[in-house]
C-alpha cells in the first residue's frame, strides 16, 4: 500500500493503493478527469500527456508511488478559468482537431514543448514533439503551435 499526496489542477489530492498504478488509471477512473485518453498504455503515443510540475509527461507510464509532492495539470486544468490557454486557443483558429481523440495530448505536449522553445520551426516541433495522430492532422498542429508562439 503506497499513500501519496499531490495536486491535481491546483487543488490538493491524494491516493492511497497500488504504487505501481499508472497515474492515468488515477486520473481517469478515481478522478473522473476524462480528458486524458488511453492510446497504447506503454508510452508511445502520447494520447495521455499530462503536465507533471510544468513537463510533459506520459501518465500512463508513471506509476503512483512517483507522484508524492508533485503538481499535475491535466486538459481540464489548462486553461486560467474562463481564459483558455494560448495553445487551446491556437487549436480552435487552425481547426486542428480530426477525430480528437489524442488532441488533449497533443496539446498539452505543445503547452510545454513552447515553454522551452518559444519561437520553433517546423523541424523543432517535428523533433520535439512525437505524439502520434492517426487521422495525420500534424499539419495545422505546427500552424497552431506555431500560432501560439506569436
Ligand atoms: Fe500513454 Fe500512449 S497511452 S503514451
Amino acid at each position: 500500500m503506497t499513500t501519496v499526496t499531490f495536486k491535481i489542477n491546483g487543488k490538493a489530492a491524494s491516493f492511497s493503493g497500488d504504487g505501481d498504478m499508472p497515474l492515468l488509471w488515477h486520473l481517469r477512473e478515481d478522478a473522473g478527469l476524462k480528458g486524458t485518453k488511453f492510446g497504447c498504455g506503454i508510452g508511445q503515443c502520447g494520447a495521455c500527456t499530462v503536465h507533471i510540475n510544468g513537463e510533459a509527461a506520459r501518465s500512463c507510464s508513471v506509476p503512483m508511488a512517483a507522484l508524492d509532492g508533485t503538481s499535475i495539470t491535466t486538459i481540464e486544468g489548462l486553461a486560467d478559468g474562463e481564459r483558455l490557454h494560448a495553445v487551446q486557443e491556437a487549436w480552435i483558429k487552425e481547426d486542428v482537431a480530426q477525430c480528437g481523440y489524442c488532441q488533449a495530448g497533443q496539446i498539452m505536449a505543445a503547452a510545454a514543448f513552447l515553454k522551452d522553445n518559444p519561437n520553433p520551426t517546423d523541424d523543432d516541433i517535428d523533433s520535439g514533439i512525437d505524439n502520434l495522430c492517426r487521422c495525420g492532422s500534424y499539419y495545422r498542429i505546427r500552424k497552431a503551435i506555431k500560432l501560439a508562439a506569436q
